[in-house]
């Protein structure tokens, strides 16, 4: 990640001062992003980052050397918190629950969790708003994946993005999208506790999880998000991921 981060900002030091857009995660992906945030404006880049009404940590930092564009969506706060609770207890009783208990879990947070990618994109996405931004020429968007249509955004005001992220569940995303290379039998998906030395169960339990992911994964995507996509833009998006669409 360190070297990730570098390399960005290396490639915009030619560049005298860049406007860039930045759509970041919340909780500890808003601090992975931060970083990043504070290196940009250190270098004396604009950068104005896009948050959610409903959001639960991003809106309450400092504006230090960037401002905030608020996107406003018809969500309470307490609503989205509550979708955020659920994940995070998801994510933290996973290693100690069976393959048959972590899907019925994770069908009832789908199901919690099938309206709000929506109405953000949307409220995001709407003419208004993008005129907005349109406005303010952004050179690039920066993005994390847990917060939908950053590649969309990006497409729309006809910019290049970059992916920020620290994991996704199964490393489906870096796998199915970024082509990262991940043995079953050497490397463990996240976010169970195995280690690159497994016995042979293990290895069985390992490799049932990254099919389980990588359906899960195909599943969000392409009945959830390519719907929102497509209403939102019916012509195909040049940019976006090519796993989405
Ligand atoms: C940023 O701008 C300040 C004030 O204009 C200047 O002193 C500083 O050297 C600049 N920093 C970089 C990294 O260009
Ligand atoms: C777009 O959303 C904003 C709130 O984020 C709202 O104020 C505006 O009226 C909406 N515009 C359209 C065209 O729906
Ligand atoms: C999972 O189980 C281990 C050992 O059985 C225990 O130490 C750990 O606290 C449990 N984790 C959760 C989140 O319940």
């Amino acid at each position: 990640e360190t070297s990730g981060h570098s390399l960005l900002l290396f490639g915009f030091q030619n560049v005298q001062s860049g406007n860039v857009l930045i759509l970041p995660g919340e909780f500890s992906h808003w601090h992975n992003m931060r970083v990043i945030v504070e290196e940009l404006v250190e270098r004396n880049h604009s950068v104005t980052v896009l948050v959610s009404t409903a959001s639960t940590t991003v809106k309450y930092a400092k504006e230090e050397g960037f401002r905030f564009q608020f996107i406003s969506v018809p969500i309470e706060e307490s609503d989205f918190r509550a979708m955020w609770d659920k994940l995070i207890d998801v994510w933290m009783q996973y290693p100690n629950s069976s393959i048959l208990e972590t899907v019925s879990r994770g069908w009832t947070l789908m199901d919690s969790l099938s309206t709000y990618p929506s109405v953000f994109c949307k409220s995001m996405l709407n003419e208004t708003n993008l005129g907005t931004l349109r406005q303010s020429k952004f050179d690039v968007v920066l993005f994390d994946p847990f917060t939908p249509c950053g590649d969309l955004l990006a497409d729309m005001l006809d910019v290049p993005f970059i992916v920020v992220m620290k994991l996704f569940f199964g490393y489906s995303l870096e796998r199915i999208c970024g082509q990262m290379p991940s043995t079953p039998s050497y490397t463990p998906t996240q976010p169970v506790h195995f280690t690159d030395r497994m016995n042979f169960q293990e290895r069985v339990q390992n490799f049932l999880q990254y099919i389980f992911h990588t359906l899960m994964f195909f599943a969000v995507m392409h009945v959830q998000m390519q719907n929102i996509y497509t209403d939102i833009k019916e012509a195909t998006c040049s940019k976006c991921l090519l796993c989405y669409i």
